[in-house]
């Protein structure tokens, strides 16, 4: 079947229309490589990879409306858990050559695969590190951050957030977290606990920029897209 691919209003994001079918892709920087199982897309173009909103929440993100995306070809981005890097490497094809990924992940058990991604993927440096403890890494971060990108599942998720760009980036900088609502209170209305996790970051003096609801890719998870008031 002919795949049509077409330029997503998000820059390096591309819909893919087999058929009937449309799907997210990223045009591959490592051409001949699947890494989580995700279907390869040869065209005159070059290769994409389809990039699957239930595997990953800055895919169910772009899916469910995102109107703001950070990262951008060039972007320089320090991703906090990381896992084995199956949106990492999605994040890697969209800001290309020009860009990095300071991948963070603090179980070596997951980063296994991670490490093994940033052999072929050279704009992904892997760090097997807590995200809490920013200082613990920073001699590894060359240079100033423009986005913050969080996913990893914990209570104090706006903290990490904070303390990670206040450690690693300037002005108008970007954060993306995404918020699970189970990891942070297993019991409350869902609703409740967005609104007090919004609020944290707000007392940081954060911006929130957008709220996209994942729902129903991804239970009971919001991505936040915040600013660093200039
Ligand atoms: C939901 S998974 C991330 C999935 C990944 N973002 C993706 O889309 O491919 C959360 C990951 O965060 C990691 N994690 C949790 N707390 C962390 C911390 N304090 N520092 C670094 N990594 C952490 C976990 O080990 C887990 O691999």
């Amino acid at each position: 079947m002919i795949a049509k691919v077409e330029k997503h209003r998000l820059p390096g994001v591309f819909t893919i229309k087999t058929g009937d079918r449309s799907s997210l892709a990223t045009r591959s920087l490592v051409p001949g490589a699947s890494v989580y199982g995700e279907k390869l897309i040869e065209t005159e173009d070059g290769e994409y990879r389809l990039w699957m909103p239930r595997r990953s929440k800055l895919a169910a993100s772009i899916l469910k409306g995102l109107k703001e995306m950070p990262i951008q070809p060039g972007s320089r981005v320090l991703y906090l858990g990381a896992a084995s890097g199956t949106t990492v490497s999605h994040v890697s094809d969209v800001v290309g050559l020009h860009g990095i990924i300071y991948a963070v992940e603090f179980s070596p058990r997951v980063a296994r695969k991670l490490l093994q991604l940033s052999e072929t993927r050279t704009n992904v440096f892997p760090i097997v590190s807590d995200a809490r403890h920013p200082t613990r890494y920073s001699p590894l971060v060359a240079g100033s951050i423009d986005v913050v990108y969080q996913d990893v599942a914990q209570m104090d998720q706006a903290r990490i957030l904070f303390d990670n760009l206040s450690a690693f980036c300037s002005d108008r900088a970007w954060g993306m977290i995404a918020i699970k609502a189970r990891s942070i209170d297993s019991t409350a209305d869902v609703k409740v606990v967005y609104k007090k996790e919004i609020s944290a970051l707000e007392n940081y003096g954060l911006e929130i920029v957008e709220m996209v609801d994942l729902e129903p890719l991804e239970k009971d998870h919001m991505m936040v897209v915040i600013r660093v008031k200039g």
